[in-house]
């Protein structure tokens, strides 16, 4: 073995070129993958965010702004793209203190509202970043679904009946203005409900029409009563303050109550299927065709004449004199709303023939002797559209799940865009990076480095002998 210092040398700096060549590729590959793993969790971040303040807006805004931001009568929409692009700094003051002299009401602890500068920070990542339908979901969960939108259709007969009164035009514009947009609030023939006052009340009506034109314009600072300047005429506005002075005049039943659906989701349908083979299928049968001791829930003449709003209260209230119980007070709105949607979702696929099951008024021969001969001979009618419905019921469910996960895809696209990026190219760049962990680009790297390190000794060594000759 005799030293040749020359090739040595030469060998010593190959390897120390190629060392420090892989060692730069190394850190130009963690460089890289740097911004992306930054992105991730600054994404992971605002999924967290967007999460708490789907909650906060399912209890604090979606009474007044909707299920999904849609925005309610004289309530603005939040799901809009003028509020996605407006500076967040402004948005944010905008929640934290309120629009002076409006419904709208500031949040704000400094305000003396009721939300924390972070939580006010989290609603402004929700309107400007947010999934509205991941949104809508949560609020129905959270058995929160405002009860509004509706609208009713004025009865026409007495619509017509009002037509000859003096000035009954007017009294006639203002009733279908007052079913397209105050029903919701102010109740059927302006009776109230529990979330706004009757508006035929004598001593609303014996307000000033100053007083009242005031109200509806402006709206009531704090209340869910919006002022409605945006919204109607000044002529409307007058028309209302007409009808409110006059309604006496109308005739009961003008403005019926109308029929709110409630919302769905796929977990308030599993929620409702349970509550309702826990508490209603040992009278009403498991798939609602009706036993011995309860109708038929599962039928058209039934889920097709009975409103939501209708189901819903016959299971709160129960029906006196009967079997049926009351289930207000064992039951949540929520739970109650879930078994109502719960039933709905029954009524494409309800027999239609009714099947009056009362004990003693003589129902079809199956129900003589009940438990054992139920399941066979209803299997024929019954067990059919039962089957139909649950494909329906799982497409809307893996519907459903699959929101949730859009809308973190989005939140983690937002983080990687940086606070102006496009929401579309970072995801776009990022999709395949972002599946790459830092740590094991750090692995793959050294291992490569060590073992090139190694072939080029090994290669080194070999050549010796062949160049001694
Ligand atoms: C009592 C009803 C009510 C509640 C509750 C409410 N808002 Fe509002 N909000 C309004 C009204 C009314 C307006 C329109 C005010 C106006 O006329 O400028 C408004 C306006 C807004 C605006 C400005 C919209 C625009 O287009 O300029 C934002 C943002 C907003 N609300 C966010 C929220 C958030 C977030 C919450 C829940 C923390 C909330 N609001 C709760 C009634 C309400
Ligand atoms: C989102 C619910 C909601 C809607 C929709 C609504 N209101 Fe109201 N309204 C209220 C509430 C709540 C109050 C009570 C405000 C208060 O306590 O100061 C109120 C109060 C009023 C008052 C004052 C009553 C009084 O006692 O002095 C009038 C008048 C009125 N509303 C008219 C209307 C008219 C007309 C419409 C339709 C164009 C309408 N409201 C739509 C919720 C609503
Ligand atoms: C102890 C037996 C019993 C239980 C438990 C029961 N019901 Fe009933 N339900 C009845 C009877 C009996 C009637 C019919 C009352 C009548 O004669 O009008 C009825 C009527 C109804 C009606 C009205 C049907 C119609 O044709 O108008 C609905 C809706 C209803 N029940 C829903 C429910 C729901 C939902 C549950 C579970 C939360 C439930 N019931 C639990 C006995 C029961």
């Amino acid at each position: 073995m005799t030293p040749n210092p020359e090739r040595t040398q030469k060998i010593e700096t190959l390897l120390g070129i190629t060392g420090t060549l892989l060692i730069v590729v190394a850190l130009f590959l963690y460089i890289l993958n740097e911004p992306v793993r930054i992105a991730a969790s600054q994404g992971e971040i605002l999924a967290v965010q967007l999460n708490e303040a789907m909650t906060l807006y399912a209890e604090n805004c979606s009474v007044c702004h909707g299920l999904a931001g849609e925005g309610i009568g004289a309530t603005p929409a939040l799901d809009s793209d003028a509020l996605r692009t407006m500076p967040a700094g402004d948005l944010t003051r905008v929640i934290a203190d309120g629009r002076y002299n409006t419904a709208m009401p500031a949040w704000s602890q400094a305000n003396g509202g009721s939300l924390s500068d972070f939580q006010v920070g989290e609603l402004t990542a929700l309107i400007q970043f947010g999934d509205w339908q991941a949104t809508q979901d949560r609020v129905v969960n959270l058995g929160l679904a405002p009860l509004i939108p509706f609208t009713t259709d004025p009865d026409p007969v007495l619509l017509d009946a009002v037509a000859l009164l003096p000035g009954g035009a007017t009294l006639q514009a203002a009733i279908t203005i007052y079913a397209a947009q105050c029903v919701a609030c102010h109740g059927a023939d302006g009776l109230g409900t529990s979330i706004a006052p009757a508006l035929n009340d004598p001593l609303v009506r014996a307000k000033t029409a100053d007083e009242l034109s005031r109200v509806i314009t402006n709206g009531s600072s704090g209340t869910l009563m919006a002022g409605w300047s945006n919204v109607l005429l000044p002529e409307d506005i007058a028309a209302m303050v007409t009808l409110i002075q006059r309604w006496e005049e109308v005739p009961s039943g003008a403005i019926p109550a109308p029929d709110v659906p409630v919302a769905v989701t796929a977990e308030s349908l599993a929620l409702g299927a349970n509550l309702y083979s826990a508490n209603c299928s040992r009278c009403h049968g498991p798939d609602g065709q009706g036993t011995q001791r309860a109708p038929a829930l599962n039928v058209q003449s039934f889920i097709v004449n009975t409103p939501d709003p209708a189901i819903q209260q016959i299971i709160t209230l129960g029906i006196p004199g009967t079997s049926m119980p009351a289930w207000g007070d064992k039951m949540t709105d929520a739970d109650i709303q879930a078994v109502v949607g719960f039933l709905r979702q029954w009524e494409p696929t309800a027999p239609e023939v009714a099947v009056p099951v009362r004990i003693g008024q003589g129902g079809p021969p199956w129900l003589t002797n009940s438990t054992t001969t139920t399941t066979a001979p209803t299997a024929a009618p019954v067990t059919t559209p039962q089957t139909a419905v649950t494909p329906g019921a799982q497409a809307t469910a893996a519907a459903a799940t699959r929101q949730p996960g859009a809308g973190a895809g989005t939140g983690n696209g937002q983080g990687g865009g940086g606070p102006s990026g496009s929401q579309t190219t970072a995801t776009e760049t990022a999709s395949w990076w972002q599946t790459l962990d830092w740590r094991i680009l750090a692995l793959v790297t050294g291992g490569l480095v060590i073992a090139f390190t190694l072939i080029l000794m090994g290669y080194a060594s070999l050549k010796k002998p062949e160049r001694k000759k």
